[in-house]
């Protein structure tokens, strides 16, 4: 199906001395995948607690109406506040048939619930509650498309469960080639049929093209990043209502050119090009093809990074987060915001100033997500896993944390005045 992606893999094959079995070639793969990223640090602004007032509820209401009539609710910014009631009337649970095993952490033997007793608390306004007949309404006849890696499929399967609420018969959503969900494939899209709506998710970790090096380059560059060529599902994608990008989990050097995967500009491979040039790079050639291909009433949302959460260690050094049964409330405890967002935030900007009336929002949910070391699978991986795996602290269980990201989606949304026509 992806020809860039099993080129690359079969180059990645040749290149290591033994023959690999397949199950090995997965469990290598997953646990490259789980690798923590390696950032350069900005200062996270500090927080205020005295500005979460407790008291100043009244004040927040008020400041809260005259906020969200304007569209102008800050989302990203805000706490988390318990409420055991949240989950219980929000949302899904864990028998929506869209889930992948490995984002069922109770079936996969989590016991504690806590972190279900969570909702996030924007600074001064709400999140309006998600409607999903209000979305499915709004999206009849259209296409959603979720594009990245790993964990943008997990915000599309809790996508998936979100608006499935909206539906009572569930066999009326099925996958239109008849792929199983479980499996980890190039491309999946779900329909609605009632509603004549797909929900597509496309697995492109770096939005460019991963393949392999021009001709004649040193034999060191086994694979190479065309920094500027979009990945061929980019055709897939025009012609979508709404589009949600992501990025930023494989843009790391243990990713790349620790495994000689180096990048390419202009038929050219650049072995002094930096992982984070080579992502602006990238970026700026996704924002000419977005400007090039996308039509004007697209809604085009960039997500922000998710954080990944190993204390005492990394993923391949014993690093663990089965530990934190809540949200941390220490902001001390924080990672500083990644370089990754100020890059994504910056273009996002220019394409606002590039492409007028354009329906373009940057999906701020780092700093929400920082605080949810609890809400991982940790241990809980899928059933099958070899027991003495790292734990997954970069994934999250579902329902859980990215039901939030989808929660402001919807918002933006709603506030964009989102239809299709
Ligand atoms: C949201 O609030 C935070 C904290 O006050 C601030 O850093 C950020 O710039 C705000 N974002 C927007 C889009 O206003
Ligand atoms: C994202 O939101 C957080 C919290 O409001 C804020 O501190 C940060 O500056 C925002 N990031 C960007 C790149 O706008
Ligand atoms: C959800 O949206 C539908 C359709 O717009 C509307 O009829 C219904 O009242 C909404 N439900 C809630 C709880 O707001
Ligand atoms: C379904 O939606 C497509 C556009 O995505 C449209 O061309 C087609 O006519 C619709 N089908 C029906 C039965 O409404
Ligand atoms: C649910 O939808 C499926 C597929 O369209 C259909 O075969 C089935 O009869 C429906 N079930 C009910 C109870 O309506
Ligand atoms: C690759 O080969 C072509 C033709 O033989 C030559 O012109 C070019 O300089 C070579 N490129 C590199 C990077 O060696
Ligand atoms: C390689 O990339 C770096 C960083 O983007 C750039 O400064 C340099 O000019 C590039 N080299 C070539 C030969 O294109
Ligand atoms: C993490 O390391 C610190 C210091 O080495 C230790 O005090 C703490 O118990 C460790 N925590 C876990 C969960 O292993």
């Amino acid at each position: 199906m992806d020809h860039h992606q099993s080129t690359a893999q079969k180059h990645h094959r040749f290149s290591l001395p033994i023959v690999i079995k397949r199950q090995l070639l997965y469990a290598i793969s997953f646990l490259i995948f789980l690798i923590v990223s390696v950032f350069v640090f900005d200062l996270l602004p500090p927080f205020e607690p005295h500005q979460l007032s407790r008291f100043g509820f009244l004040s927040q209401i008020l400041l809260n109406n005259k906020k969200s009539s304007q569209g102008s609710c800050n989302y990203s910014y805000g706490r988390w506040v318990r409420d055991e009631s949240y989950y219980k009337i929000q949302s899904y649970d864990e028998t929506c048939p869209f889930l992948d095993p490995g984002f069922r952490c109770r079936q996969c033997g989590r016991k504690d619930v806590e972190y279900l007793n969570w909702r996030w608390q924007p600074k001064g306004c709400e999140i309006p509650r998600f409607n999903a007949s209000d979305l499915l309404e709004r999206s009849r006849n259209g296409r959603i498309v979720f594009a990245g890696d790993s964990i943008a499929r997990n915000q599309w399967e809790s996508f998936l469960c979100m608006l499935g609420q909206g539906v009572h018969n569930k066999s009326t959503i099925y996958e239109e080639h008849g792929k199983p969900i479980t499996k980890h494939k190039g491309f999946l899209s779900m329909r609605f049929s009632e509603y004549n709506l797909t929900v597509e998710y496309y697995r492109v970790p770096f939005l460019v093209v991963v393949g392999r090096p021009a001709l004649n380059s040193s034999t060191e560059v086994k694979m190479t990043i065309k920094v500027d060529q979009m990945h061929w599902f980019s055709r897939k994608w025009v012609g979508a209502d709404i589009l949600v990008f992501s990025g930023g989990h494989w843009w790391n050097e243990d990713k790349t050119v620790k495994m000689g995967c180096y990048f390419e500009d202009g038929g050219k491979v650049n072995t002094s090009m930096s992982v984070m040039e080579a992502f602006q790079r990238s970026l700026q050639t996704w924002k000419s093809w977005a400007l090039q291909n996308l039509d004007r009433e697209s809604y085009i949302f960039f997500r922000s990074f998710s954080p990944v959460h190993y204390r005492n260690g990394t993923w391949n050094t014993e690093g663990r987060c089965d530990v934190d049964m809540q949200p941390e409330t220490n902001y001390m405890n924080l990672e500083p915001e990644p370089v990754n967002n100020q890059l994504i935030s910056d273009m996002i900007k220019q394409m606002e100033l590039e492409y007028r009336n354009s329906k373009v929002q940057y999906l701020n949910i780092t700093y929400l997500t920082q605080f949810r070391f609890d809400g991982h699978p940790s241990v809980h991986r899928e059933p099958g896993t070899p027991v003495p795996a790292p734990q997954d602290c970069s994934h999250w269980c579902l329902p859980g944390v990215p039901d939030v990201w989808n929660e402001i989606l919807y918002a933006h949304l709603r506030s964009m005045g989102f239809k299709t026509k």
